[in-house]
């Protein structure tokens, strides 16, 4: 403690000398713009770093970067970099692939207005950093592939002919066969998202099996069970009805190891309709997310993560 305190004494002592010199102004304006100097640097830094993190992570830094390149850079540079009328190829030309993310940046933010490229800074860090992330997408060829579906298309998909929305509700509509799946797309990659329209007995839960009955008579029913104990069990069929079923009553029943979910949609739907499938619920998810935001902050915070 007296140790602190002598240095604060010293260190006022020094401040009063330096006050008193006739330099002390230049000294000051010097080190302000050093510390500022610093302090653009280490922003600059930041923003390429964490680009490339939240890239990794996926999907929707992506995503936003592809609205922002649709209606921005569109124009000049096509719809898949590759170049237009009135600007260059930017995706597979070798010096631009080339260009660090911190050289992309600055060309983003400062332009080359002389050679027909505007300054984009205006737009700021976070749009930029975004653009910058989906052009490395188009650059690597790769398809873009966190949420490239449409999810106007995929609602229609949804509630029309992949009848999703026979099992499953979304937003209030919909069958209770299934989950809800209003924010089943949340923290989901698109891949698990696909996999589990597609693949609907990869990972199932036992309790998420169909049980199938056999009466006495012979009548056979299927459903999920909804409760089971020791002499009863409570089936739910695919028309949404209730049984109760008495164990002792029942000629046999059984879980079988498949889900409910009709396991051809890989075949069923073309690659561009699961996409928009995956896409729908992705944004479903989100526009739930919103509606509780409006309520619970950390939620949204989630979400922009
Ligand atoms: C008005 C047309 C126009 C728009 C809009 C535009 N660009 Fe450009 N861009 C150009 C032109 C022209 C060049 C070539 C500049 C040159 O020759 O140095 C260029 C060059 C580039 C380069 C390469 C720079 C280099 O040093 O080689 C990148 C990267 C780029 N643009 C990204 C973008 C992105 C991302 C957007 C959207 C945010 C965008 N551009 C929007 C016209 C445009
Ligand atoms: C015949 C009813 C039925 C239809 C039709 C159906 N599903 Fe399912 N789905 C289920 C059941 C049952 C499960 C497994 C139990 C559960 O999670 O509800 C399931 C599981 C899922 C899951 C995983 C849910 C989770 O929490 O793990 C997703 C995603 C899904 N379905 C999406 C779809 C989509 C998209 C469609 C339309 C292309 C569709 N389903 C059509 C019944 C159906």
């Amino acid at each position: 403690m007296t140790d602190v305190l002598s240095r604060i004494t010293t260190w006022s002592k020094a401040g009063f000398i330096l006050l008193s010199s006739r330099h002390f102004l230049c000294a000051a304006a010097a080190s302000l713009f050093f510390a500022a100097c610093v302090l653009v640097l280490q922003a600059g830094g930041q923003n390429t770093r964490s680009a490339a993190k939240k890239n990794q992570a996926g999907d929707w830094v992506v995503e936003d970067g592809r609205k922002t390149f649709e209606s921005v850079c569109v124009t000049c540079h096509g719809l898949d970099g590759r170049g237009g009328e009135r600007g260059p190829d930017i995706s597979t030309r070798a010096e631009v692939q080339q260009l660090s993310d911190e050289e992309t940046l600055h060309v983003l933010q400062t332009g080359k207005p002389a050679a027909g490229m505007p300054a984009f800074g205006t737009l700021g860090p976070p749009k930029i950093n975004a653009v910058i992330a989906y052009l490395r997408v188009l650059q690597g060829g790769r398809k873009p592939g966190p949420i490239p579906g449409n999810a106007q298309r995929g609602k229609l998909l949804f509630f029309g002919k992949a009848r999703c929305a026979n099992c499953h509700m979304i937003g209030g509509s919909g069958g209770f066969i299934g989950a809800d799946l209003s924010s089943y797309g949340s923290n989901r990659a698109a891949k698990e998202i696909r996999t589990a329209i597609t693949d609907p007995n990869k990972d199932l839960e036992p309790r998420e099996r169909t049980v199938l009955v056999t009466m006495r008579d012979g009548r056979q029913l299927t459903g999920i069970a909804r409760n089971e104990d020791n002499f009863s069990l409570q089936l739910q069929s695919l028309d949404g009805t209730f049984h109760l079923f008495s164990k002792g009553d029942l000629e046999h029943f059984e879980y079988l190891p498949e889900s409910l979910m009709p396991s051809d949609y890989g075949s069923l739907l073309g690659a561009t309709e699961l996409d928009d499938l995956v896409s729908y619920l992705v944004h479903a998810a989100r526009a739930a997310k919103k509606v509780q935001a409006s309520g619970t902050k950390s939620e949204l915070e989630k979400e922009e993560d």
